[in-house]
């Protein structure tokens, strides 16, 4: 692959999915598509690119997409925003939307569905105070591959070992040889469908609460600050978002502000929008058992 053909790839991986390839990255090009050249008989990358360049190959193209995406995740992920989750948000949203009974969640980047599924697992311990309540938890990825899985709902015994809490695990899966299966019962909470953050994203109406964890540090800054621009007209007036750790919106956006008691938490900075400055709720955090 030549310096030419490497700015053909940056640039269809920035038309299609937003991700930002920087030169020093050239070494996972390599790694990650070769796998895609054998799979379509292309034999080299430059022949890969060559195809992707008269824009017929379809399949090629989801291909590089999925190829290219970092999807790692595991449950209760940084462990903060889930103890956030269930000891700042569900209290908070209990009590404003106590006359509407009406919550919804977006899982912005979801991946194999680890996170959603964390979401869901504290929402049905919370099942005697959401009774009669109309929770909508719908997650979404650009990868088609990942949400198959993720709709599975089956996981190794690494992934089950990784974050996710014994008592839930007993609780909520099943084990069949080295697998475990999520129960039907928690994959129904979730609502999975494929969507591409750089694209237009308003058809999924206005949320309460959103997760968009470890997928903004893939775009450059003009990507990150129209996708941001974007979540908060997806976000409800009073709304919360929650960032990955290493994600900030200072320098990027001014149309979320920190809220300093919780590493990684967002509202609405615009007063106005922000309708009846809801005040907020400054529970310790007990975190997830
Ligand atoms: C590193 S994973 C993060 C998963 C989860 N949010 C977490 O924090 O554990 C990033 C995910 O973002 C997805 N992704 C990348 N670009 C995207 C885009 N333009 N639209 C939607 N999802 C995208 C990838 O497919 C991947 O599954």
């Amino acid at each position: 692959m030549n310096d030419i053909e490497f700015e053909v790839l940056r640039n269809f991986l920035k038309a299609r999915s937003g991700l930002a390839l920087t030169p020093d990255k050239r070494y996972l090009v390599e790694s990650r598509l070769g796998p895609v050249c054998t799979r379509f008989k292309l034999g080299t990358l430059s022949r890969l690119i060559a195809e992707l360049k008269n824009g017929r190959a379809i399949e090629l193209e989801k291909t590089v997409v999925e190829a290219m995406t970092t999807n790692e995740t595991f449950f209760f992920r940084d462990k903060v925003p889930f103890d956030i989750f269930q000891d700042v948000l569900l209290p908070r949203y209990l009590k404003e939307r106590a006359s509407t009974k009406r919550l919804r969640i977006w899982c912005a980047a979801a991946s194999t569905g680890q996170e959603p599924y964390s979401l869901a697992m504290l929402l049905n311990d919370a099942a005697a105070k959401l009774a009669g309540w109309s929770v909508e938890l719908i997650a979404t990825d650009i990868s088609t591959e990942v949400l198959e899985k993720a709709k599975a709902g089956i996981y190794n015994q690494f992934e089950v070992q990784r974050g996710l809490p014994i008592r839930l695990m007993m609780k909520h899966f099943t084990n069949t040889g080295d697998q475990w299966r999520i129960s039907r019962e928690i994959r129904s909470m979730v609502d999975f469908r494929q969507l591409n953050l750089i694209q237009d994203f308003s058809r999924l109406g206005q949320f309460d609460i959103i997760y968009c964890r470890n997928v903004l540090i893939y775009f450059d800054l003009p990507t990150k600050t129209d996708v941001f621009r974007r979540l908060a007209k997806a976000l409800a007036p009073d709304g919360s978002l929650v960032l990955g750790a290493s994600e900030t919106v200072l320098g990027i956006t001014d149309a979320f502000t920190l809220d300093p008691a919780y590493r990684g938490l967002y509202v609405k900075a615009d007063p106005k929008a922000a309708g009846a400055q809801v005040p907020l709720a400054r529970p310790a955090l007990a975190g997830v058992r």
